[in-house]
C-alpha cells in the first residue's frame, strides 16, 4: 500500500499542475477529495489494514492528504483571485453616454425666429420648393430680362425655363394674397435655391424667412418697427440698426436692414468686412403691381414685405467661418450647439 501511496501522491501532483480554472479544479475535487472519492477509498483500504501496518501508512496517508489539500488550496486561491480579476470593473470611470440627437442649428434658428414672429402676431405659412416662372419671378415684377432669370443664378427645371426651384421664398406672398383675404401678416420659413458656386460663404440651398404683411392701413413705420423688435430680441435689447434704401422689383420703396457687427462693434473686421456693418434683411412695401398680381385692390390695401437668409444668422451665431460646415452633418459640431 505504501508503494500505492507514493505513486498516488506524484499522480495528484501532476493532476494538478495541469490545471488552470476553476471548473477543472472543482473537477478534480470530485474526483479525489470527497468522501467517495481517491482519497476517501484509501482511508476505507487503510481501515481493513492489519494493525501493526497501520502506524506507518497511516502517517504516509495523513501527510499525502495534507499535500494534496495544501497544493489544492493554493491553487484555488490562485485562480480565484485571477478569476475576480478578468471580472473587475472600474466603477470611477465616467460612462459613455449615449447621444440622442437634437435640432440642427439652422433649425433652432428658425424655431427661435418664428416664435419671435409669432409674438408679434404673425401666422406661419409655407410654400413649394418647386415653383413656376410666374411665382418666382413674373409676378413679383421681375422684368423679363431681369439678371436674377438668368442661368447662373437659377435651377431650372424644364428646358423651356418655366418650372423651377425656388430663389426665395418671396413667392409664398403670391400664394398667400391668391389664397387668403386681406388682413394678411404672416411670416414663410423655408429652403430656397440658387445656382451658385459652392465655397466658403455660399451654397446652392439655403434658408430664407419671408414675411408680408397686407391691411387697409400700415405703413413703413410699422415695417421699421417690426424689424427693429425682431432684432433686438434675436441679437439682443442694445443692438445697433440702420435702414439702407435699395431696390427689389417686388418693392417700393425698398430698404436693407443692417445691425452693427457684434463682433467688433463697428470697428471694422473680417465678418462685416472692415465697415462695421451686417446686412440682415431686405424689406419694403409691397409694390402695387404685385398686389394687384396676388388679386389685392392697390387702392384699398397697403402691405409690407421683409426676407432674410437664415445662414448667415447661424453662421454668426456660433462663430462658424465656412458655411459648409452646417451641411456636413459632423457630430462633433452639431453636439457643440445642441
Ligand atoms: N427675396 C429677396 C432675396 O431673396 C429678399 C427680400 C427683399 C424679400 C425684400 C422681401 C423684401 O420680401 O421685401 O434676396
Amino acid at each position: 500500500m505504501l508503494e500505492d501511496l507514493r505513486a498516488l501522491r506524484e499522480r495528484l501532483c501532476a493532476e494538478l499542475h495541469a490545471i488552470t480554472s476553476l471548473r477543472e479544479l472543482e473537477e478534480f475535487r470530485l474526483r479525489h477529495l470527497v468522501r467517495r472519492g481517491t482519497v476517501g477509498q484509501l482511508r476505507e483500504r487503510f481501515r481493513q489494514l492489519p494493525a501493526e501496518q497501520k502506524p506507518i501508512v497511516g502517517r504516509e496517508l495523513h501527510a499525502l492528504e495534507a499535500t494534496i489539500r495544501q497544493l489544492y488550496n493554493e491553487l484555488r486561491q490562485r485562480l480565484e483571485a485571477q478569476a475576480e480579476e478578468e471580472l473587475t470593473v472600474d466603477l470611477s470611470l465616467p460612462g459613455r453616454r449615449a447621444f440622442l440627437g437634437g435640432r440642427h442649428p439652422i433649425q433652432q434658428v428658425l424655431d427661435e425666429i418664428v416664435h419671435i414672429f409669432t409674438r408679434m402676431g404673425f401666422a406661419v405659412a409655407e410654400g413649394p420648393d418647386i415653383e413656376d416662372d410666374e411665382h418666382n419671378f413674373t409676378a413679383l415684377n421681375f422684368p423679363p430680362e431681369h439678371p436674377a432669370r438668368d442661368m447662373q443664378d437659377t435651377f431650372f427645371i424644364t428646358p423651356d425655363r418655366q418650372i423651377l426651384l425656388r430663389t426665395h421664398t418671396s413667392p409664398v406672398q403670391i400664394r398667400l394674397m391668391r389664397a387668403l383675404k386681406p388682413p394678411i401678416r404672416a411670416i414663410v420659413p423655408g429652403r430656397v435655391y440658387r445656382n451658385e458656386e459652392i465655397n466658403p460663404r455660399s451654397l446652392a440651398e439655403f434658408h430664407q424667412v419671408e414675411g408680408l404683411v397686407v391691411d387697409r392701413t400700415t405703413s413703413f413705420a410699422e415695417l421699421k418697427g417690426i424689424l427693429i423688435a425682431f432684432a433686438q430680441q434675436l441679437y439682443g435689447a442694445r443692438t445697433e440698426y440702420r435702414f439702407r434704401p435699395s431696390f427689389f422689383p417686388f418693392t417700393e420703396p425698398s430698404a436693407e436692414m443692417d445691425i452693427r457687427c457684434f463682433l467688433c462693434h463697428g470697428a471694422g473686421c473680417r465678418v462685416c468686412k472692415g465697415n462695421g456693418w451686417l446686412e440682415i434683411c431686405g424689406c419694403g412695401m409691397v409694390h402695387p403691381a404685385v398686389l394687384r398680381n396676388g388679386g389685392v385692390d392697390p387702392e384699398t390695401y397697403i402691405g409690407f414685405a421683409f426676407g432674410m437668409g437664415i445662414e448667415r444668422i447661424v453662421m454668426l451665431r456660433l462663430g462658424l467661418d465656412d458655411i459648409r460646415l452646417l451641411y456636413q452633418n459632423e457630430l462633433r459640431l452639431l453636439r457643440q450647439f445642441r
